[in-house]
């Protein structure tokens, strides 16, 4: 059992241990209800304090157990919240640190509740895409009141316990304790001091109402719905609360519980629960174990100051990590250092950095011409020009240069890491390090994993990464890694779409209403069409038989590279990012067509969407197949948090899987009986049409 009981004097001191924050696992429940049940049993025992070991009083439900029976065994958490509201003794809940989800419902149905200072307090369910299921949206509003408890509840957003007992009126604590070390101790005393009240205090037993009532609510749901971006619970969680104020408190009990189950069902909180435990998963290395020795980063260099250098070296000084930058001309230098601060400088602006906080910031970058200056550095990262040659030439001096153990990565998006880390006598210490752009926005990171890269400096850019907040995805040694190997089939396809007779506007609205946050014609002009159109003329010796089409080059020929030169897919106002349907581009795009003598036919929504995102999905199973990515979840945390990809359908896998493994083959199918589109691509992959044959699917 996790939890562990002991009588002080004549309190019973029941303290939930199970780290990392005391999840109310099955054994937990156990130790509450048998803690419980001795302590009443127990006739010198007066009063109950139930508390949390460690980091936290409770975190809620445990996420081991997500998905398992045991999540569900009894005693499950509604009946162990019932054990202590019948308890004949005073329950007193003791909160310190965290106190989330299922544990602030335990603790509302103690009969008091003190809390430490600085205790972050949260109903978190509505990220899952739920509601608190075991009693939350029924006790919190008759504690706080409806408005902030439903604040709390829509937003899932933590509140320390010292805010939320400045407030008027509020029996969510009945005392606070002085520090966080002196719990305890208050603890006791306050339990010895209600020991003998009677009746015992019950949260069920409070009134819960708004002084609006139906117009207060109706102005809540108009709110949430704004806010809701297409997921169902935010707004479910104004139905519960509002029933607080309507039902009895057990009717409240059971519609909220009705609610609940109904959510844990929708596409939606499937997904939201799938990126919260693939994002966990992520950071998981299988043949790393979490002991790996680690080497310390306490100093960086970044090489190169252009557009990736200045926000990869953001990412660093903003985690309090000395860098030094280095370039090949003072120029270059200043260059990136004034993009640097202005990108600070705004943030000032906005109020979301202070002034002296930015200058200490800026204190930890210095710069040099001389790689001399860099052979302290625990960890370089190259972000020069794309070019085999001038990264040879990189790798070849810091091989030279470096401390013996520096970690040494390369930022390439396209090139081969193992060759990279062949120009140095030390392939275990490369590795690629793949950010996003804008470097120091973008949550993804790449980390290419080297045939060579040692399990230490695997283990060791994880938990870099970590500290400079990034979603670290492991991807293996290929052309375009992961992220950009599949976003390859996706543009291909969108290209397609335009041969057969759709317009850029309608590709990108509709996979817009799909819920992505651009189209790919929008994010051409966005990012640059003439990256991609280098790209292409680089491999067309290589990869001469990838059929694609011609449009996207013929774009480029006319100069129409994006925003940055006023024009591409989209015609733009100047300095306005507003795009405009071009009539220059559609008649370019009809003249293609005749070109190729085909008669345009008009195309649907549901097929470009299907066509898009399945290309994704297939060549995420080529992915897998491959070992490129080792988990499916792997590949939705890459395209949720860099490219896009609307998080309510949990990444291209999870919704491959969601539509149904057997109907993404039979689309696949079709798409390969098009004349036009390029058939061979369309084979389901190995991997998926073993899937479908078992039966099986991507997240298992
Ligand atoms: P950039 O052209 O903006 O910056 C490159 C910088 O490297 C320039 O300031 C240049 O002076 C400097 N440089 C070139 N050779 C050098 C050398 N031998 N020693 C020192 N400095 C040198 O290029 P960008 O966009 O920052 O790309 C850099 C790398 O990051 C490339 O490998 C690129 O593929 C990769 N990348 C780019 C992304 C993007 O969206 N721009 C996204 C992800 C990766």
């Amino acid at each position: 059992m996790s939890a562990e009981y002991k009588v002080h004097g004549d309190v019973a001191v029941i303290t939930m241990n199970n780290p990392p924050v005391n999840g109310l696992g099955h054994a937990t429940r156990l130790g509450l209800t048998d803690g419980l049940a001795k302590a009443n049993a127990d006739a010198s025992v007066k009063s109950i304090v139930i508390t949390g070991a460690g980091k936290a009083f409770s975190g809620g439900a445990d996420i081991k157990e997500f998905g398992t029976p045991k999540a569900l065994a009894e005693p499950n958490l509604l009946s162990v919240i019932i054990a202590v509201e019948n308890s004949a003794k005073p329950v007193v809940a003791a909160i310190h640190s965290v106190c989330m989800g299922g544990g602030l419902e335990l603790a509302l149905g103690c009969h008091y509740r003190i809390a430490a200072p600085g205790t972050n307090v949260a109903l978190p369910e509505v990220k899952l895409g739920l509601i608190p299921g075991a009693g939350g949206t029924q006790r919190l509003p008759r504690v706080l009141g409806v408005e902030t408890a439903l604040n709390m509840i829509v937003s899932g957003e933590p509140v320390k316990s010292e805010l939320l007992a400045q407030q008027p009126g509020q029996k969510l604590f009945d005392k606070m304790a002085s520090s966080p070390e002196s719990l305890a101790e208050e603890a006791l005393a306050f339990a010895r001091s209600v020991a003998d009240v009677r009746p015992l205090p019950l949260v069920r037993n409070l009134p819960s109402k708004h002084p609006l009532g139906d117009a207060y609510f109706q102005f809540a749901r108009n709110m949430v719905k704004g806010m809701a971006k297409g997921l169902p619970a935010p707004e479910k969680c104004v139905d519960a609360v509002e029933s607080s104020t309507l039902k009895k408190f057990d009717d409240g009990m059971a519609y909220e519980r009705e609610i609940f189950t109904a959510l844990m069902f929708t596409p939606e909180s499937r997904a939201l629960r799938h990126l919260f435990m693939a994002e966990r998963a992520a950071s998981k290395i299988a043949d790393v174990p979490e002991d790996t020795p680690q080497r310390e980063i306490k100093q960086v260099a970044v090489i190169g100051a252009g557009t990736m250098g200045g926000g990869i070296t953001m990412n660093f000084l903003s985690a309090g990590i000395p860098v030094k930058m280095l370039e090949m001309k003072q120029e270059a230098l200043d260059k990136g250092i004034a993009t640097i601060r202005k990108n600070y400088e705004a943030q000032v602006k906005k109020g979301k950095l202070k002034q002296d906080k930015y200058e200490k910031t800026m204190s930890l970058l210095t710069t040099t011409l001389d790689y001399n200056d860099l052979k302290d550095a625990d960890l370089v990262i190259e972000a020069v020009f794309e070019e085999m040659g001038v990264k040879q030439k990189v790798f070849e001096k810091l091989d030279e240069v470096m401390k013996p153990g520096a970690i040494l990565a390369s930022n390439t998006s396209t090139l081969d890491v193992n060759k990279i880390a062949s120009f140095t006598k030390r392939p275990q210490d490369v590795v690629g390090l793949h950010f996003f752009s804008p470097a120091n926005v973008m949550k993804l990171l790449e980390v290419v994993r080297g045939a060579k890269t040692g399990k230490d400096v695997m283990a060791t850019v994880m938990a870099v990464a970590k500290k400079i907040r990034k979603t670290a995805v492991v991807s293996g040694v290929c052309d375009g890694f992961i992220g950009n190997r599949m976003i390859e089939q996706y543009s291909r396809q969108a290209g397609f779409l335009l041969d057969e007779g759709a317009t850029p506007q309608q590709v990108d609205k509709a996979i817009e209403k799909f819920g992505f946050a651009m189209g790919p014609f929008r994010m051409g002009d966005l990012a640059g069409n003439d990256i991609g159109w280098a790209i292409r003329k680089r491999r067309a010796t290589e990869r001469a038989d990838m059929k694609y089409s011609r449009t996207a080059d013929k774009l480029c020929e006319l100069g129409r590279f994006g925003q940055k030169t006023g024009a591409g897919w989209y015609d733009y106002k100047e300095g306005k990012r507003d795009a405009i349907p071009s009539e220059l581009v559609n008649k370019m795009i009809e003249d293609h067509r005749k070109e190729l003598g085909i008669t345009p036919r008009k195309i649907s929504d549901e097929e470009i969407v299907q066509r898009l995102v399945f290309a994704l999905v297939n060549e995420g199973a080529h992915i897998l197949e491959d070992g490129i990515a080792s988990k499916a979840g792997d590949i939705d945390m890459v395209y949720i948090t860099g490219y896009g990809f609307p998080f309510s359908r949990g990444g291209p896998m999870l919704y491959a899987d969601q539509v149904g493994l057997f109907n993404v083959a039979q689309a696949m199918k079709r798409f390969q009986k098009n004349p036009r589109d390029d058939a061979n691509f369309w084979e389901p992959a190995p991997l998926l049409a073993k899937l479908v044959a078992e039966g099986k699917t991507f997240n298992g």
